[in-house]
């Protein structure tokens, strides 16, 4: 009988760069907003021939108790901008953006999204993200606008728009026909689209790039968040890494699906994650240590626990038990933060509970609700550990964020890679085509019908003469 097929591993690598997960006091980190630092980790991970180079965005600097929050990675560029460098140095990696669907306008996002898969010849992705924290809002021009149950119908009527101002361009609208003296068709780029969230008509500058519309990726947790998943997303982030909550979100995930006439194939879901990598366990578990308590220092413990409480907790001692005192109702103490702790007391609750049960410090306490490392070992334990997860339905592979900037994911490319390829796991070239969609298996736009019915392939190269004026 033959063996079953496994699944793939599919891998993608986030340049960190907005929370504190990285250790940027270690003398090996380097800048999160130099330019070499993006070059030097996408052009790691393409040696890998991971999927996509992946980043997040934070339209504000946290701040805690009124100041600056110094424990993140303060300064961050614009991502559009940094991917656009990005695809001038690399050849087939895909090339994520997050970007907010609650900050931003359609027609713009849009056309920024169809530059980007044009300059990179159809690596594009876009992480639509629906923050709307008042806070961040007083950033824009309409502040604090959006109440929280709106969030995901703005996301949804945003996309739709998008994706009409892409298909503005039917394919074939560049005709340059010297025969008729034709150049371009005389529909091109028009538009109208009436909604309760856009009201906007005219025409759309930019013709879409080969892949049509980027990958669409999503990545909240609420219930209406993996609704419109399901009916919308290629890619789910999620931050479930721990295996049995892990399946089940991706049960739950992919089951939904049917309801928008999907396949499961339709929609990967990949899990943040990161890899401590050493030549045996006992050495990785070590080092694994470390960067916990490198990541959660005493001062990012209260701070963490501050958070929740909503309250100062300063004169704490780190390395003593939880505070006794209840959490605050209103106050936020914690600003600009993108996943909101919906209930702090419950939190408050539970992380109380985990304390006492394993007679853990404040500072142990922060560590084990959030600064382990998820595969740690040798790169035969690691690479174990990672096919496992996928075969099992945990997840279909990995958004990996190294805890060293832009270094990070050298060990992994290079002694656990290998080991996945020789397992016929992950590729060991872009052997199915040159473009993101072509590497995720996503091989059809998700509104085929736009492009001229059902099951219509993508154009995948350049089949149209370029307006060069
Ligand atoms: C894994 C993960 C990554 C996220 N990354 C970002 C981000 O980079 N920027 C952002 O503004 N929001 C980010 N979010 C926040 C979500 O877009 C969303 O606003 C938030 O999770 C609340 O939605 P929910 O109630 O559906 O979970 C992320 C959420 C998750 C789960």
């Amino acid at each position: 009988m033959p063996a079953p097929v496994k699944k793939q591993v599919h891998l993608a690598a986030q340049l960190p760069g907005i929370h504190n997960v990285t250790v940027w006091s270690d003398p090996r980190s380097e800048s999160q907003i130099a330019i070499d630092s993006f070059i030097r980790l996408a052009q790691t991970v393409e040696r890998g021939k991971f999927d996509f180079f992946f980043l997040a965005e934070g339209l504000r600097l946290r701040e805690h108790k009124g100041q600056i929050y110094d424990l993140d990675i303060a300064g961050r560029p614009e991502n559009l901008t940094v991917l656009s460098a990005l695809a001038a140095v690399t050849t087939h990696l895909g090339l994520a953006a997050t970007v907010n669907a609650t900050f931003n306008e359609p027609y713009e996002v849009a056309r920024r999204f169809a530059t980007l898969d044009r300059l990179s010849a159809g690596r594009a992705a876009w992480n639509v993200v629906t923050s709307h924290d008042a806070f961040t809002g007083e950033n824009f021009r309409r502040g604090d606008f959006l109440p929280e149950a709106d969030r995901y119908t703005r996301a949804a009527e945003f996309l739709t728009t998008a994706r009409e101002l892409w298909d503005s361009w039917s394919a074939g609208a560049l005709r340059a026909d010297a025969a008729s003296g034709e150049f371009i068709a005389a529909d091109a780029g028009r538009f109208a689209h009436r909604g309760r969230h856009f009201d906007i008509s005219g025409r759309f500058t930019t013709p879409p790039g080969p892949q049509g519309h980027p990958v669409i990726i999503q990545s909240g947790e609420s219930d209406a968040g993996r609704e419109f998943a399901a009916s919308d997303a290629e890619v789910v982030f999620s931050k479930h890494n721990r295996i049995d909550v892990a399946r089940e979100f991706y049960r739950d995930v992919k089951r939904r699906l049917a309801t928008y006439g999907r396949s499961p194939d339709d929609l990967l879901i990949l899990p943040t994650a990161n890899a401590v990598v050493a030549d045996t366990d006992e050495e990785a578990a070590a080092y694994a240590e470390e960067i916990s308590r490198e990541l959660v220092s005493p001062q990012t413990a209260i701070a963490h626990l501050e958070a929740v409480w909503g309250r100062d907790l300063s004169a704490y001692d780190p390395d003593g038990p939880l505070p006794g005192i209840e959490p605050e109702d209103d106050a936020h103490f914690l600003k600009g933060h993108s996943v909101f702790r919906k209930d702090r007391a419950e939190t408050a609750r539970q992380w109380r509970e985990l304390a006492e049960e394993r007679n853990l410090s404040i500072r142990e306490l922060v560590i084990e609700v959030g600064g382990r490392q998820t595969f740690v070992g040798s790169p035969q334990t690691v690479a174990d550990a990672i096919d496992g997860y996928v075969q099992s339905d945990g997840a279909d592979g990995f958004v990996l964020v190294p805890h060293l900037t832009p270094g990070g994911l050298d060990d992994f490319v290079d002694r656990v890679v290998p080991i996945l390829q020789e397992r016929g796991v992950h590729r060991d070239d872009y052997y199915t085509g040159t473009t993101l969609r072509d590497h995720l298996g996503l091989a059809t736009a998700p509104r085929p019908a736009a492009w001229g019915g059902p099951g219509r392939p993508l154009r995948t190269g350049h089949d149209e003469k370029e307006n060069t004026v």
